[in-house]
């Protein structure tokens, strides 16, 4: 499935990256910048990219213009991310002819996806590195200053980088994601992801602990665990063939420490257990949030994406969230305008969401990708015009639900983990509460960013809770 086309392709790809590797060393003082596009994924991939980077004695620069290395870490999920990038590249037409010997490399799924296609239609760039190939960076990168543009499009099987401490990139110092897995089994029909990340793999239990043991010792006090289904996690330990399973995984990073909060993303509807829902509801420090995309509320659509999962599934889940986590909330993705989605079957997925209550989505109208199952088998043939309508309908609808969600909250008393200042203003803090909602408050001197404090809500928009600090929560 995931890996790239034939043996043969693979092998010279794989051969490539390793020529490069150990050729002419890469010179000292020389600065890398990093973007990253697309999901939370990536962005902590990019803390592995400069990981290496670094220990081949690359410095950061945020200034593009004084990079030696430019790498975009790119995202494929819909036509337009890839466009992003594509406009991005154009600002680098002026830039580069200017400094000799700049290298730009694109990264991640985009890379992935169009392999060397990117080299022949992108002059700009000098190398193209898929998402299991990073260790292969610093021999590419030493190919290309002998002239020779670099490829490494090889999809692994074992690949999970779990030996790599990660460079925390923009680093508040307060949250932090953690790859606990990497790629994804699954089949959804409309998605690339699976062709983009290669098959599903979990990482080794005790490097995840280990890391988030390490971030918390240095002032960290939450992390995210990130996979595409995180409930599929399985690590299987080779010493004594103990199996560990999402929930166990769980439990273990939350014992780290009280004020360690633990959250996790995605949650798949198919796979989410009542072991991981009673985790959640043993420890006060898993965060109370579920992201559960539902991606329609139709079941002849849910069977087209291949979702393997229909309405009555999805409703039993989330009624079984509420029964063992009364205060749980849950957000949400939906597409609009699937393949021969019909207007009684967008009303399916408006209604699915009213029933379900989300504190919050993300929506798109849905993008053909080449290669995936829909666009070999299915029409892209819901017209632009009324993708875009149904969109319109089901963001307004959210905006509706996301207000109603945060007005109840008003009144209420919520421990916040401080996380910085608030975008408007710095006389503000800016938090979250268990439900990941974001709440803002007026600075109180004795806190700062990590501390937890009890907010009393006095307002809410559909994005965010206002509120005052009343005193730090118990201990
Ligand atoms: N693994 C996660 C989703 C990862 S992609 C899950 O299974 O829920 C994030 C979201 O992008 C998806 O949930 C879906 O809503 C959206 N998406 C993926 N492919 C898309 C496409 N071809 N067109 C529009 N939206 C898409
Ligand atoms: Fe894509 Fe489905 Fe995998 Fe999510 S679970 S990454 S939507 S194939
Ligand atoms: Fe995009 Fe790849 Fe993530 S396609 S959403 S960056 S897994």
């Amino acid at each position: 499935m995931a890996e790239t086309g034939n043996t043969q392709e693979l092998m010279d790809e794989l051969r490539q990256g390793e020529v490069y590797a150990g050729q002419s060393e890469i010179p000292s003082g020389l600065k890398y910048y990093i973007e990253s596009y697309g999901c939370q994924m990536n962005f902590s991939d990019s803390e592995i990219v400069a990981s290496i980077l670094e220990s081949e004695g690359y410095g950061a620069t945020r200034e593009v213009e004084q990079a030696d290395l430019v790498l975009l870490n790119t995202c494929s999920i819909r036509e337009k991310a890839e466009e992003t990038i594509r406009k991005r590249l154009r600002t680098f037409d002026q830039l580069k002819p200017a400094r000799p010997g700049m290298l730009i490399g694109i990264l991640g799924c985009m890379a992935e996806r169009l392999k060397s296609q990117l080299l022949e239609e992108e002059k700009l760039v000098d190398l193209v590195v898929g998402p299991d190939a990073y260790r292969s960076i610093p021999g590419l990168i030493a190919g290309a200053h002998d002239g020779r543009k670099g490829l490494n499009v090889f999809l692994s099987r074992e690949e999970t980088y779990a030996d790599i401490n990660p460079v925390r990139l923009d680093s508040n110092g307060v949250t932090a994601f953690i790859s606990i897995m990497r790629g994804c089994d699954n089949m959804c029909s409309f998605c690339v992801v699976p062709y983009t990340r290669g098959r599903e793999r979990s990482r080794d239990a005790y490097s995840i602990v280990a890391e988030a043991s390490t971030l918390f010792e240095k002032g960290f006090r939450e992390v995210t665990l990130l996979g595409q289904n995180v409930d599929s996690y399985k690590w299987k330990n080779p010493e004594n063939g103990q199996v560990v399973s999402f929930a166990n995984l769980l439990r273990s990073v939350a014992q780290i420490h009280p004020d360690l909060r633990v959250r996790f993303s995605t949650s798949h509807p198919k796979d989410i257990t009542d072991e991981v829902l009673h985790t959640m509801a043993a420890h006060e420090n898993i965060c109370k949030y579920i992201h559960l995309p539902v991606q329609s509320g139709n079941n002849r659509i849910l069977d087209l994406m291949n979702r393997t999962y229909d309405r009555g599934w999805y409703i039993e889940r989330l009624e079984a969230i509420r029964t063992i986590l009364p205060e749980c909330a849950v957000s949400s993705d939906v597409i609009a305008g699937f393949c021969s989605e019909t207007q009684e079957e967008h009303q399916d997925t408006l209604s699915m969401m009213e029933y379900a209550r989300y504190s919050m989505s993300y929506m798109f109208s849905y993008s053909e990708r080449p290669g995936t199952p829909a666009a070999r088998k299915l029409a892209d043939d819901v017209p632009l015009e009324t993708k875009k309508s149904r969109l319109a309908e089901i963001v307004a609808l959210q905006n509706r639900l996301s207000l109603e969600h945060n007005r109840k909250d008003i009144g209420r008393i919520f421990k916040v983990l401080i996380e910085g200042d608030s975008k408007k203003s710095k006389e503000e803090f800016k938090g979250r509460n268990t439900q990941n909602k974001m709440v803002v408050f007026p600075k109180v001197s004795a806190y700062r960013p990590g501390d937890y404090v009890l907010v009393e809500i006095m307002d809410a928009n559909s994005a965010t809770l206002f509120g005052k600090i009343i005193n730090t929560p118990p201990q």
